[in-house]
């Protein structure tokens, strides 16, 4: 389980203070959802859990421990808002063993399978695939680590009405076995299957109210 204690954000950049007393608890097999207007600080709240910047106050934990920077750079997977923008790889292949030294053929199908890419063809490049294909390979790429939580930014961003299903359907799928943390401008999108929403505003993280999520 993830636990945020009253995580306070302020870097010296900032006159407030971007996220102030965050607190939460997120148990494995219960996606959640982090919802918020276009700058309320969610990418920033992502960085801090995934251990891309240190909260000014507070901690992190992952049951009971509490972790630094480097420990959350390998408990977590982070998928940025559109993450096909950010391919570096070829091919397929390529782009799956970035920061794979050693990747055997059979743990690269069974992540693709997990995605459902099992027939793509690895010497394809990532630029040539469907926007749907493009976002199941960025989670193949964080999936091959086995992260403990999965973080995903904006997951549906920019896709029409059958992939953002498509994608959704994964995401259900995805959230069973792991800890998974989505934030999003669209919380109704995920109605479905998040089994815990907050909503992020003015930097304070709140229970989402019925009337939000309806
Ligand atoms: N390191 C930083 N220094 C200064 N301002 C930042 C920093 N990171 C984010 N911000 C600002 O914090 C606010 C929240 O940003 P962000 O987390 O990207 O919001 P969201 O993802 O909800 O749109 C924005 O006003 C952004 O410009
Ligand atoms: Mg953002």
């Amino acid at each position: 389980m993830l636990e945020l204690q009253s995580l306070t954000y302020h870097p010296a950049t900032t006159a407030e203070p971007l996220l102030r007393d965050v607190s939460l608890r997120l148990p494995v097999g219960e996606p959640a959802l982090v919802a918020g207007r276009s700058g309320s600080g969610k990418t920033t709240l992502l960085e801090l859990i995934s251990g891309l910047a240190d909260p000014t106050r507070g901690r992190i934990l992952w049951n009971g421990k509490a972790l630094d920077a480097r420990q959350r750079r390998w408990l977590c997977g982070l998928v940025f808002q559109f993450p096909e923008r950010h391919f570096l790889g070829l091919t397929v292949a390529q782009e799956l063993k970035l920061g794979q030294r050693r990747l055997s053929g059979e743990r690269l199908q069974q992540v693709l399978g997990q995605v459902g890419l099992a027939e793509l063809p690895l010497q394809e490049a990532p630029e040539r695939l469907s926007g749907g294909q493009q976002r199941r390979l960025s989670l193949a790429v964080q999936l091959l680590r086995d992260p403990k939580l999965l973080l995903l930014d904006e997951p549906t961003a920019g896709l029409d009405w059958a992939v953002r299903s498509e994608v959704l359907q994964l995401l259900a799928e995805l959230g069973r076995d792991r800890a998974l943390l989505i934030v999003s401008h669209e919380p109704e999108l995920f109605e479905g299957f998040v089994r815990h929403s907050w909503l992020l505003e003015k930097g304070h993280l709140r229970t989402m109210p019925k009337a939000v999520l309806g």
